[in-house]
């Protein structure tokens, strides 16, 4: 019998969204309306939804406190509640994510991207991850523009390596914003370098492990959509949730 590890979330909702503008001149991308709820309230669900309780929100800008006053005690979610953490500036997903260090403490947990959406469920990856011995999982998605996300190559059924929004993808895969780590991931984060565009990139952080070969992945079942890529993304994942709704879990 193995060891169930427990699983914490932490959700990443800082950035200015430029991508969106003049939409998230006003506001913070993630309280944007997708579909009937703002955006945020996607990625809890999937995170409750998988059997996780205890969660983080990551965020930053002028906005920060309204997530306070939209979000609360979560306990209307069913979360056990909610802690928050304040980003200084816009040093990327690595470096927003340093910021969760001491909320999951010894646990394991799952990132989630604030802007990412999907039609299903991830309970089957957690729980897989709950079970595996060390590492991370990351979750793919067969998309048609794989140079707009991290794309990895795949070979012999093995990631051998990702590349953040590469030219010339080598698969048609997508890594989606979802991702579990286990505790080495702070040390990880440590060691980064800064990327071209300025940002501790979560892409490095995953090649560590795909490096270790302690990365698990698996394809993610349903849609998925990155609610922030632009503006078009935008208006497909509002389309996709109010034809074929969010979070199903059957
Ligand atoms: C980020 C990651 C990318 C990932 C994507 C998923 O991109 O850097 O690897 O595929 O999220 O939504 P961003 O949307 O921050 O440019």
């Amino acid at each position: 019998m193995s060891a169930r590890h427990r699983v914490k979330g932490v959700i990443l909702a800082g950035g200015l969204g430029t991508r969106l503008h003049p939409l998230t001149r006003i506001t913070n991308k993630h309280l944007l309306p997708v579909y009937d709820k703002p955006m945020i309230y996607y990625p809890i669900q999937t995170l409750v939804n998988a059997g996780i309780t205890d969660l983080m929100i990551v965020t930053g800008g002028p906005y920060a406190g309204e997530f306070l006053q939209l979000i609360r005690d979560g306990r209307e979610f069913g979360l056990n509640g909610v802690e928050y953490a304040y980003q200084e500036g816009e040093g990327g997903i690595a470096d927003a994510l340093k910021l969760s260090e001491h909320f999951v403490g010894g646990d394991r947990f799952a990132v989630v991207l604030g802007d990412n959406v999907v039609g299903g469920s991830i309970r089957g990856a957690v729980q897989a991850f709950q079970r595996q011995a060390r590492g991370g999982r990351i979750l793919l998605k067969e998309v048609p523009d794989p140079e707009h996300y991290g794309c990895p190559e795949i070979r012999g059924g093995k990631i051998t390596r990702i590349e953040e929004k590469p030219k010339k993808p080598r698969s048609s895969y997508a890594v989606i914003g979802i991702y579990l780590y286990d505790q080495q991931v702070f040390d990880v984060i440590r060691g980064l370098k800064p990327s071209a565009r300025g940002e501790l990139e979560i892409t490095d952080v995953n090649n560590f492990y795909v490096r270790k070969r302690q990365m698990e992945h698996a394809i993610l079942d349903g849609w998925w959509g990155d609610a922030g890529e632009s503006i078009d993304a935008y208006l497909r994942v509002n389309r996709l949730v109010a034809e074929y709704g969010a979070n199903k879990t059957s």
